[in-house]
């Protein structure tokens, strides 16, 4: 069937169920909202769609309150998606393999417990002096390159890469085959093919890492997961599908994420004035940019409902497949005032930019904490930063899961 974009149809046959819609995100520009999320966010319940690939129907929950309910209440499965053909953006799952992501508590638990204790906000805070280090010496490479210089070139991917890197226990030589088979996990164009192979050779580089820190253990994440298999609280392949998840999740979040704050601060004049003016501000700052910044195009992965829940005036029946949006739910006017409205003075901010139940994100405390030595590192580093070229020419990703600029050139 070809459907132009939010065109409507009955092809559910129910009687209680609204018609489904198309949902078209490549027209997203720059950093702005999808229009779509803002009409879903205007209904009282949530709303059933389909997406450009997957031939199930889904619904989508964008108010706040609906994603809260559907992400942390256990009549929502996440094991139960597995084996489904569900509406998505991606002709594929990304996290093919991805075991935490696909599984329910009491594993869920089990396997996120024995990577907790390096992800505490107390731990991550010692890691804050390495990074500052690690953002210096990439800033002074750029400083040496001299303006114009590509900012994600320069800091956002390879610092995002390094942190990432670090904690997990891979050598610093081994970064640049990181940062290789990063890029093709993700790229559209390698095609399916190299994504999957990429995928392949992290989990095998990954393995063979965790054999050697169970020899000899450090203090990094492979050296916990691989006591953890040698304990038998988690399996061999639960090892490796975490690892490349953490690995892959880690380096493209930050990294995009990070980028999309920049470009924000250097288009936002006023907003970039008064952080430099108090910096104090910085972290309250990153959490408004978190909760600003849309984050990927559409959804992510969707729950499927175990017994019938009434959200709103529709009935999500069991075995229903439903999505939550984060970044509509970061913008619903009931929990935000005046949400379209960057504001570095929003004390109150409980967004859900890391999720929200189970499976929030493991790596919120350090993606905070890399965000804010970059942000604050460029602010130091270069009083007069702005961007070489007119913001309409910024390349932004199209039709990919995660946004942000290709480059972002910018002078001093
Ligand atoms: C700004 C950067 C980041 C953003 C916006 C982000 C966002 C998210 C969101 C929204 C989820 C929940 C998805 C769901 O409902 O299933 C999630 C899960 C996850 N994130 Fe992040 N993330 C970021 C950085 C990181 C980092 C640095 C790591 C590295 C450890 C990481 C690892 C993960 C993992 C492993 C999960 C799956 C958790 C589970 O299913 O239990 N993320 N992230």
């Amino acid at each position: 069937m070809t459907t132009r974009p939010h065109e409507e149809s009955r092809e559910t046959g129910r009687d209680d169920a609204p018609p489904v819609r198309f949902w078209s995100v490549d027209e997203v520009e720059a950093m702005d909202f999808d229009p779509f999320m803002e009409e879903l966010l205007q209904q009282d319940s949530p709303a059933l769609v389909k997406l450009p690939h997957g031939t199930e129907p889904a619904w989508v929950a964008a108010r706040y309150d609906d994603v809260k309910l559907v992400t942390s209440d256990p009549r929502f499965s996440r094991e139960a998606l597995v084996g489904r053909d569900v509406t998505r953006l991606a002709p594929h799952f990304i996290p093919l393999d991805d075991a935490v992501g696909f599984a329910d508590p009491p594993e869920h638990t089990r396997m996120r417990k024995t990577v907790a204790a390096m992800f505490t906000h107390r731990r991550i805070e010692k890691l804050r002096p390495r990074a500052e280090e690690i953002a210096g010496r990439l800033l002074d490479t750029m400083e040496r390159a001299g303006p114009p210089a590509d900012v994600m070139e320069h800091l956002n991917t390879p610092f995002a890469l390094g942190g990432m890197s670090e904690l997990m226990g891979v050598p610093e030589e081994d970064w640049p085959k990181m940062a290789k088979w990063a890029r093709l996990v993700i790229s559209a164009e390698a095609g399916r093919e190299a994504s999957e192979q990429a995928k392949h050779d992290i989990g095998a580089y990954f393995a063979d890492l965790a054999a050697q820190r169970l020899a000899e253990p450090r203090d990094d994440v492979l050296s916990h997961m691989a006591a953890a298999e040698r304990d038998g609280r988690l399996t061999h392949q639960e090892l490796v599908a975490f690892a490349v998840l953490m690995q892959i999740s880690g380096t493209n979040s930050v990294r995009f994420n990070s980028s999309n704050m920049v470009y924000l601060l250097l288009t936002h004049p006023d907003h970039l004035a008064r952080l430099r003016a108090e910096r104090e501000l910085l972290p309250q700052a990153v959490d408004e940019l978190l909760r600003f910044v849309p984050h990927r195009n559409a959804v992510g992965m969707a729950r499927v409902a175990v017994e019938d829940v009434r959200l709103g005036d529709v009935t999500v029946r069991r075995g229903d497949p439903i999505y939550v949006s984060y970044l509509a739910a970061n913008r619903d006017p009931e929990k935000f005032s005046c949400p379209h409205r960057m504001d570095f003075d929003r004390t109150f901010n409980p967004h859900v930019s890391f999720g929200s139940g189970p499976h929030y994100c493991v790596g919120a405390s350090l993606a905070k904490m890399e965000c804010e030595v970059m942000l604050g590192g460029l602010l130091d580093r270069f009083p007069r930063l702005r961007l070489a070229v007119a913001p309409e020419e910024i390349e932004w990703r199209r039709g990919e899961l995660i946004r942000g600029p290709h480059a972002l050139p910018v002078t001093w």
